[in-house]
């Protein structure tokens, strides 16, 4: 069952995720990158979330295994059939009660999030692993202006995100990764800790 492997046992489990049966082609579009489960449990020791949570781009259920794991009610879906969630395209999600977490598309991750605090009530919170350079750049400046994340948890030690979920190939990562989290309405300064 890939719930319990998916935190303890890795190396087994990652090889049965890998194998799933997707073509090449249509595994590698659509930017997918898995999380390693480590950096979802790194931020829920520091982050309570609503009982109920979208993953809206699932991909093989990294992120979305943990957090059902950990006692959430989770709603999993990705644009691309993977094996796991249902297949929608997040863009057409027009409301959504509860807070959201994933890592996004990295091609469109600003549209991501943007559309995550549209679609979420006040207070809500958005949580989306991205690469520690989000926080520069001209367009997620202005964005950032209005819409500051409360908090961002830096990954000082390299946690990996790894292409088609195959992490025997890509066992480490020269990214720098963090956890950015809004809370809808959120008006004050981000406040930066580490989550390991
Ligand atoms: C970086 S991967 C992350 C996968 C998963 N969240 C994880 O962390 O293991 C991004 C995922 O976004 C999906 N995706 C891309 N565009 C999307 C869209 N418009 N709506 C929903 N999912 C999308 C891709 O298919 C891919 O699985």
């Amino acid at each position: 069952m890939m719930s319990k492997d998916l935190i303890g046992n890795k190396a087994a489990t990652f090889a049965t995720l890998a194998a799933s049966n997707h073509s090449k082609g249509e595994r590698e579009v659509n930017d997918y990158y898995a999380t390693e489960p480590k950096a979802v449990e790194l931020l829920l020791e520091k982050e309570k979330f609503n009982s109920i949570i979208l993953e809206p781009a699932c991909g093989e259920g990294h992120i979305s295994q943990v957090l059902l794991n950990s006692g959430y009610a989770v709603k999993s879906s990705d644009l691309i059939n993977r094996g796991f969630g249902e297949v929608k395209d997040f863009f057409e999600v027009d409301d959504f009660c509860g807070d959201i977490v994933t890592n996004p598309p990295y091609k469109v991750a600003l549209d991501f999030v943007k559309h995550s605090l549209d679609i979420v009530d006040d207070g809500a919170k958005v949580a989306m692993f991205l690469k520690l350079q989000f926080l520069e750049g001209k367009a997620r400046r202005e964005f950032y202006k209005k819409n500051p994340p409360k908090k961002v948890y830096v990954a000082s030690g390299r946690l990996n995100c790894v292409r088609n979920g195959l992490f025997e190939k890509y066992p480490s990562s020269a990214v720098a990764y963090a956890w950015f989290v809004w809370e809808k309405g959120y008006q004050g300064s981000p406040e930066i800790d580490w989550i390991n």
